[in-house]
């Protein structure tokens, strides 16, 4: 037995908060019958659940897939252009996954690729602040006092960035720089625009880690399933109990 919004939820209907809101409107049946308490539980799959009058699906086996998607790869399901999608680095999973978030088609690295709706709503919400680290190349003149305003934020067209963590690496050799940067927001080409905004141009840019997850030991074009450890760290970092 599950507290009923925790069902819908899972079914990948809508997010918790959500799913009430569903429930106190009287959108919801059990059984044939609306349910408007928050703290109903319900048997799923076993009784019949309808939102809308739609009657949920059994659910899907959850499938999690770490990939280090190489560059020239959208990150969309599907592309009007014909463009490799991160689904075609996968040919042997046959249910309906979703990359979480979005790597550029010219960036690289990790990836996480699934069909777990609430664990991905859970950890791309914005409260959540999930931490993506991103290894970029860079060309330019990038001076202490830039690597400084990057680090406190820099003005960009869609509002200010949020700290963040940025280092120098050893390889760097001016005018060309490898920096190490840690964001936690998720705004379109957010790195390549904070590095614009100082004057500077990212000439390649892969992402080494999100949230509990790293790229160690996975080649460009690999893929690994998660561990069950991985997943309840996920969850955890997600705000969501499992
Ligand atoms: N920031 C970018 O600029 N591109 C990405 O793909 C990810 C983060």
């Amino acid at each position: 037995m599950e507290r009923l919004q925790k069902i819908i939820a899972k079914a990948g209907i809508c997010s918790r908060r959500a799913a009430e809101k569903l429930i106190s409107d009287g959108r919801v049946k059990v059984g044939g019958r609306v349910v408007t308490e928050l703290g109903f539980q319900a048997e799923w799959p076993g009784q019949k659940i309808e939102v809308d009058g739609k009657v949920l699906a059994a659910p899907e086996k959850h499938v999690y897939i770490l990939i280090n998607k190489p560059r020239g790869y959208i990150s969309t399901a599907s592309d009007d252009r014909g463009r490799k999608t991160v689904l075609d680095l996968v040919p042997s999973v046959k249910e309906r996954i979703y990359p979480v978030g979005r790597l550029d088609y010219d960036t690289e690295g990790l990836l996480l690729l699934t069909n777990d709706g609430e664990l991905m709503n859970g950890l791309l919400h914005p409260r959540q602040e999930v931490k993506k680290t991103y290894i970029a190349m860079v060309e330019g003149e990038l001076s202490g006092e830039k690597m400084d305003s990057l680090r406190g934020g820099v003005e960009l067209s869609d509002g200010k960035t949020a700290p963040a963590q940025v280092l120098l690496l050893p390889n760097s050799r001016p005018p060309l720089y490898e920096v190490r940067i840690t964001i936690h927001e998720g705004r379109n080409r957010q790195v390549r625009r904070m590095f614009e905004s100082v004057g500077c141009r990212v000439i390649s840019l892969r992402r080494v880690r999100f949230a509990a997850l790293s790229l160690k030991g996975l080649e460009c074009g690999g893929k690994r399933p998660l561990t069950d450890e991985e997943v309840m760290m996920l969850y955890e970092i997600a705000g969501l109990e499992k």
